[in-house]
């Protein structure tokens, strides 16, 4: 065997005459497809083309994972579509050089296969993969405000219906190995001993290449592609408006415009990436990510490893923690006062393991990992324990005095409380400095965040324990001050409030919901109490009211009394039916009232000023970070105060000078925005 050592690859060639690239990209933990990456595989297949080998096979030489896609920091210094453009098509020429290699060409996928990775084996004539859960195939540009531009929009074609590969590349979603060979996208899947040897088979068998199924020229033809890109394009408007996202509706157009000619779609491909590539979406969605990275850093690199949580409280909150920390291979005890509780939790966790894990024997040491411990027991040998009982201050800190004496010396103390400050709650225990705020949303499974709250008195290795904890745990760590609603529920609170004060005013919940989402929020502020739960609103609000001085709409009131609590009591400002919202008959109006947008987006914005201003987060960065992702605000716009700074501030306090005037002091400027007038 012979080999050769480039920056980024190691090149073999082994007495089949078969070409091993390995991929080992140098100062990254994950391979990603740099420029240097391709100038030394433009170098490399150059020199296959003058010396043709029997086959090539490329694969990752990093422990875990192919290619994880295209390098968003270079992303993030393309100036101009001119740039954009260029880099592009040089990324595209260097797949197609794979592409048209005489001999045959192997991708052996071994870990996550995204983005840029995808297209590459794309451009091979075979793929395999191993066949492991954490090997996943994607193509997440969609998220960046773009679509795939290293040919991936022209080939996945050759193997996928257009129906499966337009929904992977609209979506982002991914497969694992056994859902990509379903569907086309892979070959042949392989355990990681035989992987390379399956390959070198295949190599050497030059067995015909996979082919999409034969419906797809149906739905692919001229008469058929017009007619489902509609389809599409409707289903689409329900999630995303083109002037928010428009990246989904140029690649729609892209296959119903451009499929046929491979060459002139790969043209096409580059010139919309190009032109994508510049907008404010894709340069917010861009900082979105790097938002995502900066919070997944502040946990440290190689921090100790938390085995066992031990929960108390089996509620909405507990149960639901307890499921996740299983899904992430921990293992918990939860404890509640009420057997019920317990059998409640369980049976939750039991769904959710059925429906995510499918395998039985996965569920099987799922739940063996999830331990009812009404007594308590686990307490002693538990690494963490959460606290997730009634939002009582006196029984919470009951608790934590009974807890002390028996915890381990180096356990984490943390409590999920959603309200209540933790210097409040400390100092029942002997040494206050160990508990720290772990502030879970709901739902647990489906929200990413996690605001490590920290008391005055909270000693920051415990923090930074905590914060690694969240990342551990697959979770966005944001480390906040204890004050009164932290930061995402202090931002959320008055924005629901104001829409409570239109509703009274005589607004339609319609009216008002659709505000909020033409300016880019997920949901309207009256649907998002209505699955918070308008009990758990109403008390949030009744101490941030406190807190703050503002007015709570007496229907809020009125509905909690009466039992009228949203989504989950099938009636709140909707009627909620299996789970899903019963959308009114109403002859609202379909256009956005620019009011009530700005009513609400303001109230919204001016908190964000003052929780910058009071430094409830350290940063501008974390601030946006948190109100991402922790209340969906509008992604596309990067952030509170990105948007504040993008949009300049003379008009902003103007229309909240003007909302002063009529509507009161509610929406007096935050004095924080001195510091952002230039
Ligand atoms: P819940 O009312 O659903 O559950 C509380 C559970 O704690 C009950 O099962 C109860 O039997 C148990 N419990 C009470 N005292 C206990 C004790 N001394 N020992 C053992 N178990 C005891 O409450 P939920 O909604 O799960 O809230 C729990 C905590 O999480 C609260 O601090 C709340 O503020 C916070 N939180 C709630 C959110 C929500 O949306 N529900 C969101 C984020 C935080």
């Amino acid at each position: 065997m012979s080999a050769s050592t480039y920056q980024n690859w190691i090149v073999e060639r082994d007495s089949d005459e078969i070409v091993w690239l390995r991929l080992d990209v140098h100062d990254n933990s994950a391979n990603v497809l740099t420029n240097e990456v391709f100038t030394e595989l433009q170098y490399i297949l150059t020199d296959l083309a003058k010396n043709i080998p029997v086959g090539v096979a490329i694969t990752s030489n990093k422990p875990k994972g192919f290619i994880a896609g295209a390098d968003v920091k270079e992303f993030t210094q393309i100036k101009n579509q001119q740039q954009a453009l260029e880099i592009i098509r040089f990324g595209q020429s260097i797949m197609d050089q794979l592409d048209q290699l005489p001999c045959p060409t192997i991708a052996v996928i071994n870990g996550f296969c995204m983005g840029g990775g995808l297209e590459l084996s794309l451009a091979c004539d075979y793929r395999i993969a191993l066949d492991e859960p954490s090997t996943r195939f994607s193509l997440p540009e969609i998220r960046l405000g773009i679509h795939p531009g290293y040919g991936g929009t022209v080939r996945i074609f050759r193997y996928l219906s257009p129906l499966i590969a337009m929904d992977l590349m609209l979506t982002g979603r991914s497969l694992d190995s056994r859902q990509a060979k379903k569907s086309g996208l892979i070959d042949q899947t392989a355990p990681n001993r035989l992987l390379e040897h399956s390959a070198r088979k295949i190599l050497l068998n030059k067995p015909p290449k996979r082919k999409a199924p034969r419906f797809s020229k149906l739905l692919n033809s001229g008469l058929a592609r017009p007619l489902i890109a509609i389809l599409m394009r409707k289903q689409l408007a329900k999630k995303a408006l083109p002037e928010h996202y428009p990246a989904p509706y140029a690649l729609i157009n892209h296959w119903s415009k451009h499929y046929g000619n491979e060459q002139k779609m790969l043209q096409h491909e580059a010139k919309s990436v190009a032109e994508l590539s510049t907008t404010p979406t894709a340069k917010n969605l861009v900082r979105v990510f790097m938002l995502q990275n900066e919070l997944k850093s502040l946990a440290d690199d190689h921090p100790q490893q938390v085995k066992h949580v031990h929960i108390i409280g089996a509620g909405v909150m507990g149960g639901d923690i307890a499921t996740w920390c299983v899904a992430q291979g921990l293992e918990i005890t939860l404890q509640d006062l009420k057997n019920e509780s317990l059998a409640k939790a369980k049976l939750r966790a039991y769904k959710y393991f059925k429906k995510r894990l499918k395998d039985r024997f996965l569920i099987k040491d799922a739940m063996d990992r999830f331990m009812l411990d009404a007594q308590g027991y686990g307490v002693r040998k538990a690494d963490i324990i959460i606290e997730a009982i009634f939002e009582n201050k006196k029984v919470k800190r009951e608790l934590y005095a009974s807890l002390e004496p028996k915890i381990k010396k180096d356990a984490l103390l943390a409590t999920n409380t959603s309200s209540i400050k933790i210097e409040e709650l400390c100092d029942s225990i002997s040494d206050p400095t160990r508990l720290v705020g772990l502030h879970f949303f709901n739902p647990v499974a489906k929200m990413p965040l996690i605001e490590i709250v920290n008391g005055t008195q909270t000693n920051p290795n415990v923090s930074q324990r905590a914060i690694n904890f969240a990342k551990q745990i697959g979770k966005l760590p944001l480390p906040t001050k204890s004050s009164p609603g932290f930061l995402v529920n202090r931002i959320l609170t008055p924005y629901m409030v104001e829409a409570g004060l239109l509703k009274e005013a005589g607004y339609s919940i319609m009216e008002i919901d659709l505000a909020a989402t033409t300016f880019g929020m997920p949901i309207g502020p009256i649907e998002l109490a209505d699955t918070v739960g308008l009990d758990i609103g109403l008390h949030v609000a009744e101490i941030l009211s406190t807190a703050y001085g503002f007015k709570i709409p007496s229907s809020f009131k009125t509905m909690v009394a009466s039992g009228t609590l949203g989504k989950k009591s099938g009636q709140g400002f909707y009627a909620w039916k299996n789970g899903k919202k019963v959308t009114p008959k109403s002859k609202t109006s379909t256009n956005s009232d620019t009011m009530i947008q700005n009513r609400l987006v303001l109230r919204f914005i001016n908190e964000a000023i003052a929780c910058h201003h009071e430094q409830v987060v350290e940063s501008k960065n974390l601030l946006d970070a948190g109100v991402i992702f922790g209340t969906g605000f509008a992604p596309f716009r990067g952030g509170p105060i990105h948007y504040v700074e993008s949009m300049g501030t003379a008009a902003l306090l103007e229309t909240l000078d003007m909302l002063h005037k009529n509507y009161g002091d509610r929406f007096k400027a935050d004095p924080g925005w001195h510091e952002f007038v230039t």
